[in-house]
């Protein structure tokens, strides 16, 4: 187990709470960061990858639709930085990402990456982990937990916070 440098906690009560969190971190990514999007069917990845990426192309000046790479496994996207934009949940197995060049991906471009749990080893250093869990009773409601080992990556995104600690 790799010690985490960073770690918040942030609790969300709708999908604008959620993609308003996703825009605070997308404003202290650079552009080799991965983001690893984890939590189960439903949880709000992709809100949160949506809202990610279209803030990082709001602020190059572009407006796209972002549609979910859920067949094609990835969808790519020019803003400050390149950005490519992954779901993995249809792999079958982690050596499959060799063929998509993700691991080339990792290190040369923006990643975010939606069951980044199916590829943990794989996942680089400086990877941040995003994990969403519904909040039992409260439907609406999720808990996200960010994380990262990496001592740069902590000093970057160390500002975000959630409206709910
Ligand atoms: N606080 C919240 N944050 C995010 N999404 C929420 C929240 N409350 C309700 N939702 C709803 O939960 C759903 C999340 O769907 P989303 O497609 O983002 O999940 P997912 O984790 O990508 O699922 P899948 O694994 O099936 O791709 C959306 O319908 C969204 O409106
Ligand atoms: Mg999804």
């Amino acid at each position: 187990m790799t010690m985490d440098k960073f770690r918040c906690r942030a609790k969300t009560r709708s999908e604008e709470e959620t993609a308003a969190f996703a825009q605070q971190l997308a404003a202290a990514l650079a552009e080799t960061d991965v983001v690893a999007l984890v939590g189960k069917v439903g949880s709000g990845k992709s809100v949160f990858a949506r809202a990610l990426i279209s803030a990082l192309l709001a602020e190059a000046g572009r407006v796209e639709d972002i549609p979910s790479p859920t067949y094609t496994l990835v969808q790519t996207y020019e803003a400050r930085f390149e950005i490519w934009h992954v779901d993995l949940y249809r792999l079958d197995e982690p050596r499959e990402i060799l063929e998509l060049g993700l691991q080339d991906a990792f290190g040369s471009m923006l990643c975010v990456v939606e069951w980044g749990d199916r590829i943990a080893e794989f996942l680089p250093g400086n990877t941040v982990r995003v994990e969403l869990e519904p909040v039992p009773g409260c439907w609406n409601s999720r808990i996200i937990t960010v994380n990262t080992s990496c001592q740069a990556v902590a000093a970057r995104i160390e500002g975000i916070q959630g409206s709910h600690e």
